[in-house]
């Protein structure tokens, strides 16, 4: 950062004091990011864990209101969302920030309805004339059944539903399982559902920073979502990504940019809703042309983890430019490497997970990068698992043959009892 000339004649030097809000394996990227910024800086996190607490210091918040009064009187210059939840917890971080006079990147909560609700997002895209699949709400399980025409179908509960809330059924049988728990059984609470037309193709995930109005599209990964080799298995929050310019021809990447991007970020101008931080489009590259299934107010996990290593540059510069309304895309670059993410995953995930199986060999991973995700010191101070996902190692190459081949190498060094894992990421189209 420049010096800052105070008073007459003395100068110091502006230390720029940054939050990042969240715990798993995106944040602990993000913060990396922020650590290696050139700028004098101080990096804070909350929740935070371990891992990131060897990078940032921790805040002194003991609940989300304690947070945002810790904001207020620290005076922080940045605050970045990486987590969804908070963005519409209470008043919502970005409205809360815009009220402290402190930069956010990451949108208000009005903007993230685009990601709480599907119906908002559907409604949104429908009014914007961007591409996605046909759709019918619904209130109660006799409509829901009654809007199911064909298998497979896609139904959807319209709220946040850490990742558990779609469910592509292929017979009626499945159908019926998942109406029970939403319309039933309330898994989720109160909220509609949305019965969607199947769509097939691959996915991809594309990032873009969005400053009301204006946008810059990040290099685009795709994630992997099922447990298990071949797309096989139940899904999962990701057990793994590649990301890489290579990943989509320059026609579809156009495409992408005309029909959904620009929609979008006039859409957003359109109704009212200013936008400022990533916000991740979800596709489906259909034969008819790319459509997209769902927003997110934020970045993917673990795409971030791919994605991250990528760039280059003045991370807090370019994230603090945004926030404060004028993006600087000129201050981050992305390698034209391939990236790859290998997540770990504990014993029974998803359906439950195994805590305190301790992590061996994380010291030896020598030329890849270690995010943790859900990982605890133990009262040895040894690294032990501690949620679902427990690290992601990630690692680069000129092609993605040789992404994959390092970032297998380094992985094969990390261990615990009962992991799990894939070993085709990179390999396959999903
Ligand atoms: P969503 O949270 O809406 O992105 O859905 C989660 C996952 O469900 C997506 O990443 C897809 O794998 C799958 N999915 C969602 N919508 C559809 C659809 N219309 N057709 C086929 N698969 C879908
Ligand atoms: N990787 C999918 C997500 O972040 O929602």
């Amino acid at each position: 950062m420049l010096p800052r000339q105070l008073g007459t004649a003395r100068y110091i030097v502006d230390m720029t004091k940054v939050l990042v809000v969240g715990k798993g394996g995106r944040e602990h990227a993000l913060i990396r990011a922020c650590v290696d910024s050139p700028c004098e800086k101080e990096v804070f996190a909350w929740p935070g864990s371990d891992a990131i607490f060897e990078l940032a210091k921790p805040t002194p918040a003991g609940s989300f209101d304690e947070l945002l009064a810790w904001i207020e009187a620290k005076n922080v210059d940045l605050v970045v969302a990486g987590e969804e939840a908070w963005l519409v917890s209470g008043e919502g971080l970005a409205n809360a920030c815009e009220r402290f006079g402190v930069p956010c990147w990451g949108p208000k909560k009005e903007a993230a309805q685009l990601e709480a609700s599907k119906e908002f997002a559907k409604e949104f895209m429908l009014r914007h004339n961007v591409p996605t699949a046909g759709y019918a709400a619904v209130e109660n399980i006799d409509d829901a059944r009654a809007a199911i025409t064909s298998y497979p179908c896609v139904l959807k509960f319209d709220g946040l539903a850490a990742g558990k809330g779609v469910a592509v059924c292929t017979n009626e049988a499945d159908a019926e399982a998942f109406l029970q728990e939403v319309f039933i059984a309330k898994r989720f609470g109160e909220g509609r559902v949305l019965v969607e037309d199947f769509l097939a193709g691959p996915e991809v995930s594309i990032f873009v920073s969005v400053v009301e109005g204006t946008y810059h599209i990040l290099t685009p990964a795709r994630d992997y979502k099922r447990l298990k080799d071949g797309d096989d298995g139940p899904n999962t929050g990701g057990m793994g990504a590649v990301a890489g310019r290579g990943l989509l021809d320059a026609d579809t990447l156009a495409v992408i940019e005309e029909t959904a991007v620009k929609r979008t970020v006039e859409g957003l101008e359109k109704d009212g809703l200013p936008y400022r931080g990533f916000l991740y489009f979800g596709f489906m590259l259909t034969d008819d042309g790319p459509k997209l299934l769902e927003y997110n107010c934020r970045f993917g996990d673990p795409e971030c983890q791919a994605v991250m290593p990528l760039l280059s540059g003045d991370f807090i510069g370019y994230v603090k430019s945004g926030a404060e309304g004028e993006l600087d895309e000129s201050l981050i670059e992305f390698s034209s490497d391939w990236s790859v993410c290998l997540v770990l995953a504990s014993a029974g995930y998803p359906e439950s997970s195994r805590n305190g199986d301790v992590i061996r060999g994380l010291d030896d991973v020598s030329s890849g990068r270690v995010y943790h995700a859900g990982t605890k010191k133990n009262e040895a101070g040894e690294f032990a698992t501690n949620g679902g996902r427990i690290l992601a190692v990630v690692a680069q190459g000129e092609s993605r043959e040789s992404a994959v081949a390092k970032a297998y190498g380094e992985f094969a060094k990390v261990d615990f009892d009962g992991a799990q894992r894939r070993s085709d990421v990179g390999t396959c189209n999903f």
